[in-house]
This record gives C-alpha cells, structure tokens and sequence, in this order.
C-alpha cells in the first residue's frame, strides 16, 4: 500500500532526448537518479539521430527503471505515482518512455501523470533549493533555450527564447568547425581562457531589438568567415587563433545572455516578488562565465541565484518526478489514453518558437 500521508514517493521517467533516465523522488529527496546518456551512439553523425534514440531509450528504459527502484530499496508497489516526460522531444524517444510508463501502471494500478520536459527543467530549483512561486528561469541548453516567470507547476510565462539555435548547439557547432572535440561547451570554455576575446569582432544579435528573444546561429557563421579567412591567409589555425575565436564567440554569447537576462528580469520584477530568485538550468549552466555574468547581474539587483547542481541541470528523471509529484498534488491524473507530444509549449499563449534544432523540438 502507497502512504497516504507524508511526502508523495514518485518513479520518473525520462526519454525525449540522448537521456534514458529513472528516479524516485520522495518529497525534496532524490533518492535515486540513474541516467544513461547515449553521447557515444550519436558521436559519429554530429548531432542527435532520432532513430537510434528510439531503440536505445526502448532497450534500456527498463533497466534504468529497475536500477533507480532498486538504488531507493523500494518496489513499484511503494511508490505513489508513476510520472513521465511526454514531450516536447523526439517523438520516438517521448514514445518510449510514455508506453514503459503505460505498462507500468497499468501492471501496479498506480496513477500516471504526464510531464513537460520543460516543466521538469523548470520545477528543478525547487527539487533543489525549495525556491518560492514566482520565480524568473532562465533554461539554457543544448535544445532549449527560454525565460519563463514559473509561477506554479502548470502556470508558465514565456518572456522570450532563442529563434534558432539553442547556445549549446552554438558551442558545439564553434567546436566542430574548429577541430574541437564534443561536446563542444566545456572545449570552447577551455580554449576560451587563454584567448582575448577582443581580438575579432563578433555580432551581439537581437540586442538592437526590444524584448527577450535571442538568436544564436549568426555567431557560427561569423566564426567560419573569421576561421576561414584566417586559413586563407595564413594556410592554417594557430592555437592562440583558436583560443582568440572561442573567447570572442563566448563573450558575445555572454553578453547577449546577459542582456536579455537583465531585460527579463525588469519585467519579472515588475510583479514585485516577495524574495526575488533567478534560477539557470541546462548543460550551458556550466559555463564559468556566463555563470560569472549573470551572477553579477544578479547581485546588482538584489535578486537571489540559483544554480543547481549540474547533474540536476542537465536532462535527468529526478525532475520529471519532481514536478510529477507537485502535478499529483494538483490533481493531474493521466489515463491510458495519454499521448506523446513532439511539441509542447510551456506557456500555449506565447508565440510559438521556430526550429527544431539537432536534438528536436525546442518547445
Ligand atoms: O542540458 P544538456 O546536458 O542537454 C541538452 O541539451 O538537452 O546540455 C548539453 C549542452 C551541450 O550543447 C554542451 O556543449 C553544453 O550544454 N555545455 C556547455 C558547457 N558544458 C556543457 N556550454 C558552454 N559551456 C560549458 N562549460
Ligand atoms: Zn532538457
């Protein structure tokens, strides 16, 4: 028998990208997160292959199940409610985890509750911090990239987002072009240390332009004129070329989070919060200077940051079944006719973002 009382224990499951993952949460306690990434299958094609992240997320979905009840010492019949990310993502993978999910409950009788991946990403630095409603999110990653005033688990407002490439995908793409390796986030940060990143001019794109949305892809073409003129001139890349091209890209990725930040958060601070907070998540997180930037900004403002811990920020199951459980709390039950969504806007009322990037629908 599940306890009625106490905190709710939630298994979740996630598969809308190059992430099998399952956890359980019970109330803020991760008490277990298995992740099983598929970096190496994708490596050779450059970017996510949708097909071969289908299979995978079938093949191992359910051992990662079975890995993250047993890490809790707990069985299915234990826990209260079975969450899992049914979309936006690829189709394929989503469809994997929302049938595992299906079967599951329907072999338990346990209630199931369907999950925006964003939602998950969005609710986390309440797993984490126990952050208060309303806060301002800003979700940067390898697919995603958008401001959300997160004022509960089903009340979201975009403020703006990327209109092409998510800043991840930008850094993987600066590493590739320039013979870095994957991904490309952490290599470009590295190089970028010993560059002078005045050293090329870069475009700081959408700056002229009011409002909080951002564009990411002009950046990778300014750096392949730069990288090939360069070649051109001089028959090849030194490695000071290099880390003048990483630093100059990541200060105008800097600058333009940066500014949008700021402008995000005047409108967020236009609802006068209680204990204003600002909370970053997605693999881009990492990134010592933008990290640096926008906790300055923060500072300056009087604003609380929040950065949670990196296995955390990145796609992970611990936050579907987080957010799982405050969507349990509100009511949301799902039923066997639940379906898996490729596209899923946080906030239905924003204008829809366009693209859908190399590891599929941003929203
Ligand atoms: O959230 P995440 O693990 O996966 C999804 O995108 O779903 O984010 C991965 C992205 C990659 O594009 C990677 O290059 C980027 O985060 N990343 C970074 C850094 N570490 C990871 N970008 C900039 N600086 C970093 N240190
Ligand atoms: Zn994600």
């Amino acid at each position: 028998m599940a306890r009625m009382d106490g905190p709710l224990t939630v298994l979740g499951l996630e598969s809308s990208c190059d992430d099998t993952a399952a956890a359980v949460v019970r109330g803020r306690d991760v008490l277990s997160s298995v992740v099983w990434g598929q970096t190496e299958l994708h490596s050779a094609f450059g970017g996510v292959v949708p097909e071969i992240a289908a299979r995978a997320h079938a093949e191992k979905i359910d051992i990662c199940v079975a890995e993250a009840l047993a890490q809790a010492g707990l069985t299915l019949a234990q826990v209260d409610a079975i969450a899992v990310t049914a979309g936006p993502g690829l189709i394929g993978g989503v469809l994997s985890g929302v049938m595992c999910a299906k079967g599951l409950a329907a072999g338990s009788g346990k209630p199931l509750v369907g999950v925006n991946h964003l939602a998950g990403h969005a609710l986390t630095p309440r797993l984490t911090d126990g952050l208060a409603y309303p806060y301002l999110m800003l979700l940067v990653s390898g697919g995603h990239c958008q401001f959300l005033i997160v004022r509960g688990p089903q009340d979201f407002t975009r403020l703006g987002g990327t209109i092409d490439d998510a800043p991840g995908e930008a850094f993987d793409k600066t590493a590739r072009l320039l013979g870095l390796p994957q991904p490309g986030g952490p290599s470009v940060e590295a190089e970028a240390r010993a560059g002078d990143p005045a050293r090329f001019a870069f475009p700081r794109p959408l700056l002229d332009r009011p409002g909080c949305d951002m564009s990411f892809s002009g950046l990778k073409t300014a750096l392949l004129r730069q990288r090939d003129a360069l070649v051109a001139a001089q028959g090849g890349l030194h490695g000071q070329d290099r880390a003048d091209l990483c630093a100059g890209f990541q200060a105008a990725v800097c600058d333009v989070l940066a500014e949008k930040t700021a402008r995000a958060l005047a409108v967020y601070l236009d609802e006068a919060p209680n204990a204003p907070a600002f909370a970053i998540a997605g693999g881009v997180a990492a990134n010592g200077a933008i990290r640096a930037a926008l906790t300055d900004l923060c500072a300056a403002r009087r604003v609380d940051f929040v950065a949670p811990p990196l296995r955390l920020c990145t796609d992970n199951a611990a936050m579907i079944a987080y957010a799982g459980a405050e969507l349990y709390a509100a009511g949301q039950r799902d039923g066997m006719d639940m379906t898996a969504r490729p596209r899923w806007p946080l906030d239905s009322g924003a204008a829809p973002l366009l693209g859908s990037g190399k590891k599929g629908a941003k929203a």
